[in-house]
């Protein structure tokens, strides 16, 4: 029996553990324990995502909370640490690249414990990111290494890891889409915000470089609010771009208007269904870029660069920078030419988990 321990820690980790703990769940050869950092613990950025997409309770839940991220990096560390040396585990599974991904990888490494990296070889080349600071760092301590997308491959052969650790799986939160699909379609959450479907855009916000600086912030959210008399904008707030609007003064921009309807975060069926029905999505996401791609539905990426070509090359995705002129720009752009919607990523097919299972047991 192959032990493994899989860690969550943040929102856009649970949908990528929840069909890796499935498959898991199917197979007689291994045994999993789900350890959650408590990185996120909102009851709608943590519980809403294990009821609804069928997580099992965490065997263990580190409550590690909000700090900086020295601190939360290092508290993962400490708490996760006597967790291994008693669970003894064969594999440390991490997904994605949030501090519970690098602290956790960090951990198991130094105790010869193997890690297996679930979204490896993404890169923003961006180090100003937190995220691919932990991607590179993950990646450089990984024993098996999961890949999305062709980019990663040749990001990892630069890199110098071994091809023989690189495994092209294609992408477990395309899994937990098609599986979810159906159950999204019954939401009601379109009569709850009384939107018409293909009839508003869709907007969600929470990058550290976009939501942290109140000049950056403004000109973001006065490109929405041109947006917004064009269509109805639905934009469930992360709890962090929520905070700083209040702390920057700016809470003006959070109260309830016709036209930009800000609302709290949202579980993944309501989410789904808001994404499905939109006429366009806004985001500085990472993994909403993904699922607008599999979805065929135009997405405007609030950067100047992304760790997921794909999503470019392959999919509805086009960088619109972060000024109001960028912005709406992109928007009209998009509206007067939407992008072609007929093209799949190689592997993008649902089955990513089980290719990932597989690995697992033939590493071994
Ligand atoms: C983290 C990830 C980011 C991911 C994002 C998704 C890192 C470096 N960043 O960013 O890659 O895209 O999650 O949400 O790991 N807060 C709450 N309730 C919660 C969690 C957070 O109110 O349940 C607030 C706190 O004020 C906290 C702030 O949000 O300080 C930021 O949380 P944190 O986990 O540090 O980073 P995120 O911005 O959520």
């Amino acid at each position: 029996m192959l032990k493994t321990i899989c860690v969550c820690g943040a929102r856009p980790n649970f949908m990528k553990v929840a069909p890796i703990v499935e498959a898991c769940a199917r197979s007689s050869e291994i045994e999993v324990l789900l350890v959650h950092t408590g990185q996120h613990y909102d009851k709608n950025m943590s519980r809403i995502f294990f009821d609804e997409l069928e997580l099992p309770e965490p065997d263990i839940n580190l409550e590690v909370g909000s700090s900086s991220h020295a601190a939360q990096t290092a508290e993962v560390m400490r708490r996760f640490e006597p967790v291994c040396l008693e669970y003894h585990p064969d594999w440390v599974v991490v997904v994605g690249d949030v501090n519970s991904t690098l602290a956790a990888a960090l951990v198991a490494a130094k105790l010869g414990v193997s890690v297996a990296h679930v979204e490896a070889g993404l890169r923003s080349f961006d180090r100003a990111m937190p995220e691919e600071i932990n991607r590179v760092l993950t990646d450089a301590i990984s024993n098996l290494l999961f890949v999305t997308e062709r980019s990663g491959l040749e990001n990892l052969k630069r890199e110098g890891i071994a091809d023989s650790k690189v495994k092209f799986v294609g992408n477990v939160m395309i899994d937990t889409v098609m599986r979810h699909r159906p159950r999204a379609e019954a939401s009601s959450i379109l009569e709850r915000l009384e939107l018409a479907p293909k009839g508003y855009v869709m907007v969600t916000l929470h990058r550290p470089e976009n939501v942290d600086a109140a000049g950056t912030l403004t000109s973001i959210l006065r490109a929405l609010e041109v947006i917004s008399a064009d269509q109805p904008v639905a934009f469930p707030m992360h709890p962090r771009t929520r905070g700083n609007l209040t702390g920057m003064g700016l809470a003006g921009w959070v109260s309830p208007s016709a036209n930009l309807r800000i609302i709290d975060p949202l579980g993944y069926v309501d989410f789904l269904k808001l994404m499905l029905d939109a006429s366009l999505v806004l985001t500085d996401s990472g993994g909403i870029q993904e699922e607008t791609t599999i979805l065929g539905l135009p997405c405007l990426t609030l950067r100047d660069n992304t760790e997921r070509p794909v999503t470019i090359t392959q999919g509805t995705n086009r960088l619109a920078g972060r000024s109001t002129d960028t912005i709406i720009a992109a928007y009209r752009a998009v509206r007067a030419h939407p992008p072609a919607t007929d093209h799949v990523p190689e592997l993008w097919d649902g089955h990513a988990a089980d290719r990932i299972l597989t690995s697992l047991l033939a590493a071994d």
